[in-house]
């Protein structure tokens, strides 16, 4: 028989904490304990250690060199002749390749996508085809304008590429938090973006520009509104939703045509945070990696559900909407959802700068089954993506491993490494009479594509929609009033009024309430800046007491 004795309890308890502090020594996990925290972001390191019992190897120089340990030290020493040192310093002199052009800023996860639905009447494409079957993806999360070291917590359109490693090539499904996008044609790249970016001369981000380009091009203001709403600041990647935007054409294996959009639905629920609460949680500026990577390695792996929505060409023929058009979103009851399958993010990378800032995804890689969307913008966004991985990561981009597909067979040749087995000694023209590698046949591919004509003529009810309709509620409606309010307070009177005689023609109700609430904004004094703390600067003496004898006990070879 078992008698209760309360100071056997205390004993038990006491004797319990020093047996789990013994059993996390043991295992390595002091750390824990040491640092107050379980945050797996924060204990890489000390995981790092306590995988790997000893060092993990003798040390060398690049090119494989053992390195004595005399020459860790550079002083006292002819530097110089030390090659250890110049290996270190030139190779981090070079460190650095150049940001991205946009979306510079993000973080990335390895992960499965999984088929739960039968869309072989859509699409032949093998990576949606055979319930249950699994691919392997990669997955880079951005923040559009945030430069390398921005704050993730930032008002901001943020990007959610999807690559999958699929046996008919690479698929790369590039998309946004926001289902639609600021402009139409792709001329307009340029200059929205140098818009967006920083002044050319304060080097910092101007309002007056972008709301300036916004009253010249008003097709713009559907794409603004979506970024000062709710939905411009979600609470961190995984609970967000992203929408590829483009509308695709898609086939099936007898050749039918079906037009969709694909949208990854977040499975984690959408959370946004308002500027107040972005404010407080951006002071740390990688609010929203940490918790994707705190996720994953705490096994609380985030998953989304792909669907697309579809149109039939029949269906095409009867709406009175432009449904290529990028900058509007499909009217309800004009379409139906249909459930592909599951995106699951399940592992950190390794190495961060070896996959998320070496990956390079393009629109233009897609696979048998989604030949992709017509509209111009999407036809222009095909090479420029090419172009500008070729400008940052080399002509070989896609030899570098985290973009590598799993097959391949081509005609290029040589450029900057990496050039993997360059095709050995394969014939490198085509056609050849020497058994180079051929093209297949396609039997079922469509005989015609359509051209998608676009009109150039200003249409404000994509922003009213949105306005009206998109958001659910007025708590939702006044938060973009506000938002609007404060972008628009730094700018001149005269671009003030251009913008609300603009938002007054799109819905005489939010151009209203923007502007009472700019007259009481301006009326309203601004607070006095905080005031600095001054510091006196400490006077340090010179010191004469320098020896200027070196004994070199170096001995290099
Ligand atoms: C004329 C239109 C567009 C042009 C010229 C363009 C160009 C670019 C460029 C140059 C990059 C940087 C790529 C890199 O260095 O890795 C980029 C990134 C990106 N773009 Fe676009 N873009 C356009 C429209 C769009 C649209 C409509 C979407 C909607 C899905 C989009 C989604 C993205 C995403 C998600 C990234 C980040 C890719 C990554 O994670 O590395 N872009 N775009």
């Amino acid at each position: 028989m078992i008698y209760f004795n309360p100071k056997m309890i205390h004993i038990k308890y006491v004797l319990c904490i020093f047996a789990v502090c013994i059993v996390n020594v043991l295992c390595g996990k002091e750390y824990d304990v040491y640092l107050n925290t379980t945050d797996p972001a924060t204990c890489q390191v000390y995981e790092f250690r306590h995988s790997h019992s000893k060092p993990i190897g003798i040390l060398t120089t690049s090119s494989g060199k053992l390195v004595d340990i005399r020459e860790t030290v550079a002083l006292n020493s002819d530097a110089f002749s030390n090659q250890h040192h110049i290996d270190l310093m030139t190779h981090i002199d070079a460190e650095r390749i150049p940001e991205r052009l946009v979306h510079a800023k993000g973080g990335g996860a390895f992960g499965y996508f999984e088929v739960t639905h039968d869309v072989s009447k859509y699409t032949k494409a093998e990576v949606f085809n055979g319930v249950g079957k699994k691919t392997k993806v990669f997955v880079r999360t951005s923040s559009l304008l945030q430069n390398l070291g921005g704050n993730d917590a930032a008002r901001d359109v943020r990007g959610f590429s999807v690559k999958f490693y699929t046996k008919e090539g690479i698929l790369d499904l590039l998309c946004l938090s926001t289902p639609a996008f600021f402009y139409r044609d792709p001329i307009d790249f340029t200059n929205f973006f140098h818009t967006l970016k920083r002044n050319p001369k304060t080097n910092l981000f101007d309002f007056s520009t972008r709301w300036d380009f916004l009253a010249k091009k008003p097709e713009t203001l559907h794409g603004m509104l979506l970024l000062l709403s709710d939905y411009g600041i979600p609470n961190g990647y995984r609970k967000m939703d992203a929408f590829a935007v483009h509308t695709f054409e898609i086939n099936n294996k007898h050749g039918d045509k079906y037009f969709v959009k694909f949208n990854l639905r977040t499975e984690q629920g959408v959370e946004v945070l308002t500027s107040d609460e972005a404010a407080k949680v951006g002071q740390d500026l990688d609010y929203f990696n940490r918790d994707l990577y705190n996720a994953i390695e705490n096994k609380n792996y985030p998953s989304w559900k792909l669907e697309m929505d579809v149109m039939t060409l029949e269906s095409i023929k009867h709406i009175d909407y432009n449904p290529f058009e990028v900058t509007r979103l499909w009217k309800k009851g004009t379409y139906i959802t249909v459930p592909i399958g599951r995106l699951v993010l399940n592992k950190n990378p390794d190495n961060f700068f070896a996959t998320v800032e070496l990956s390079a995804f393009n629109p233009g890689n897609l696979v048998p089954g989604i030949p992709g969307p017509m509209d111009n913008l999407f036809k222009v966004r095909r090479s420029s993506y090419r172009d500008t991985h070729t400008h940052r990561l080399g002509v070989n981009h896609n030899k570098i491993k985290i973009n590598q597909p799993l097959y391949w067979k081509e005609y290029n040749r040589d450029g900057t490494p990496p050039v993997k087995e360059n095709m050995m000694d394969a014939p490198n023209y085509y056609p050849n009479s020497f058994n180079g590698p051929v093209p297949y046949v396609d039997p079922a591919r469509p005989k015609e594509r359509f051209t998608v004509l676009e009109s150039n003529a200003v249409d404000l009810e994509p922003a009213a929609y949105f306005y009206n309709h998109y958001l659910c509620d007025d708590g939702q409606r006044q938060r973009l009033v506000n938002n609007i309010i404060q972008a628009l307070l730094p700018v001149s009177p005269e671009m003030r009024r251009r913008v609300l005689r603009l938002l007054i023609l799109t819905d005489p109700q939010l151009g209203m309430k923007v502007e009472t609430g700019l007259e009481f904004a301006l009326e309203t004094p601004l607070p006095p800046p905080p005031k600095a703390i001054k510091i006196l600067r400490n006077n340090y003496k010179d010191s004469n007491e320098i020896c200027t004898i070196v004994k070199n006990d170096h001995n290099y070879n």
